[in-house]
């Protein structure tokens, strides 16, 4: 039964009369609907009415009419307005550019603007690295977006995918005072992103590419890697693999189960799974066997694209097929990005003892974790409502304050592993299994993350000029 959550929140303004019931007939009214109420604030208070703002978490806007129904039916009690605070907060946007310098006179205009402004730029021209050093590319990142596989919208086009991009730039400046700035491009064609991205580059010292669908966002991001000279990341597949990484190798100490002897199981081949499979098989599990919407991925399923085929390739040693419940027979790991409800507690029950289930599809995972912990010793999703909660947060701002501080040139696979690394060890002592990750709002994740990707950045650097 789902409930209410802070996501869909309103404000109902309202009248009612003076008496000594009211607070608690009104209160109750939203309740008795399934509102929970947050706040009851009175913003008016005459001889013969006050004015009341309440604020409940609300399911749908069919929810909120029936609350406001609920209240207005109320003796005596009118409804002037009712508001979506998740709407008030996005009127406007949610980010702004501040200058960093004071312009109070003509002196600090000649210096800041012209002509004082002309010999930096001669400085940058003669020795480009110092952009760096004396423009805001030493902090900035690009949120690039063509607004193709938004959150689980779908293909909703880039002024529908502002507002999420503008959120991930909050993030990355609340997380790791990173200024990022979204990029919404109006085309969906591989060649035009990579021409656009490459063009603005020079303003960026790291593209995070974000929302863009499967399996194009596999080749822009591969030939953006090649022609750029600065870290070109995909949130969608590197940050989820890096907290994925981190999860299960907490995950694997809470059962005393090394990774080498694990069969693990992952669903979903899209964004999210071939870059969890990617960084798997780097850690060397026994097997990964991976399924999609097309059951089990092996080198002779018909139709495979250069993804999948490199998946088959480089997956599932003894080459079986059929379907995910087929793979999860003895499995020690279950890893899901792909779909909602797939499986029950009667097939985890078919996994090995001390099984590990990390069902992770948004918003509804591919098994309710309350039917996942029937049988398994660990539960994972991507959801703030239960335990062990996977989310990129924990990565990406942490990753890109290390990449900028250590003014890479391109990431790899050893950063990523580093940066799971840095996660996992923040947990620490406090390990068990409903803890195999730090909160997102814990502040030692992203420094440590980001002092971990900055060491593996200077780490390859000597390595490359040994
Ligand atoms: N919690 C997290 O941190 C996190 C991170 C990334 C993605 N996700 C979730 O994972 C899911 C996939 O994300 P993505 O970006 O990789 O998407 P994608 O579209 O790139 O890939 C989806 C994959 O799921 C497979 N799939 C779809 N329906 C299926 C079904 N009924 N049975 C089996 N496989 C099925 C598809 O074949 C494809 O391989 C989404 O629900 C997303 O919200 C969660």
């Amino acid at each position: 039964m789902p409930v209410p959550g802070p996501g869909y929140s309103i404000t109902v303004r309202l009248e009612a009369p003076p008496s000594a019931s009211a607070a608690g007939d009104l209160t109750t009214a939203v309740g008795e609907v399934g509102g929970v109420l947050t706040a009851f604030d009175v913003v008016e208070s005459h001889a013969d009415a006050i004015v009341v703002d309440i604020t409940a978490n609300v399911l749908s806007a069919d929810h909120a009419e029936d609350i406001t129904k609920a209240l207005n039916a109320l003796q005596g009690v009118n409804v002037r307005k009712v508001s979506d605070r998740t709407f008030l907060m996005h009127l406007g946007g949610k980010l702004e550019v501040s200058p960093k310098v004071a312009l109070r006179n003509r002196d600090d205009l000649s210096r800041a603007y012209t002509p004082g402004v002309a010999r930096v730029c001669q400085a940058i021209a003669a020795n480009p690295d110092d952009a760096r050093r004396l423009t805001i590319k030493r902090n900035t990142v690009a949120v690039v977006t063509d607004g193709s596989a938004v959150l689980g919208l779908g293909n909703i086009g880039p002024a529908a995918a502002l507002p999420v991009m503008e959120g991930k730039a909050a993030l990355f400046k609340k997380f790791a005072g990173v200024d990022a700035w979204p990029v919404c491009l109006d085309t969906q064609d591989t060649d035009e992103i990579i021409a656009i991205v490459r063009a603005l580059a020079p303003v960026y010292a790291g593209i995070n590419l974000e929302d863009i669908a499967a399996p194009r966002c596999f080749e822009i991001e591969a030939r953006l890697r090649e022609q750029l000279d600065i870290p070109v990341f995909h949130d969608d597949q590197h940050g989820t693999a890096i907290v994925v990484v981190a999860a299960l190798r907490n995950a694997l100490r809470v059962v005393g189960k090394p990774i080498e002897k694990c069969k693990i199981v992952v669903s979903g081949v899209g964004a999210a799974g071939s870059a969890i499979i990617r960084l798997l098989l780097r850690k060397a599990p026994a097997d990964i066997v991976a399924a999609d919407i097309d059951g089990i991925v092996h080198t002779g399923r018909p139709n495979l694209d250069n993804n999948l085929r490199w998946v088959a390739e480089n997956t599932n040693r003894e080459n079986v097929s059929g379907t995910l419940h087929d793979a999860l027979v003895g499995a020690d790991v279950f890893i899901g990005v792909s779909a909602p409800n797939l499986f029950g507690a009667e097939q985890v029950a078919t996994m090995a003892d001390d099984a590990i289930v990390f069902a992770l599809a948004n918003p509804d995972p591919e098994i309710d974790p309350l039917e996942a912990q029937k049988h398994a010793a660990v539960v994972a999703t991507g959801r703030s409502d239960y335990p062990n909660q996977i989310n990129n947060v924990l990565a990406f701002p942490g990753v890109f304050r290390g990449l900028l501080d250590a003014h890479a040139h391109q990431i790899d696979d050893d950063m990523l592993l580093a940066a799971a690394n840095a996660i996992a060890d923040v947990v620490d002592d406090r390990l068990n299994a409903s803890f195999i990750v730090p909160s997102v709002f814990d502040a030692a994740v992203a420094p440590a993350v980001a002092e971990a990707v900055k060491s593996a950045v200077k780490g390859q650097e000597v390595a490359s000029t040994a």
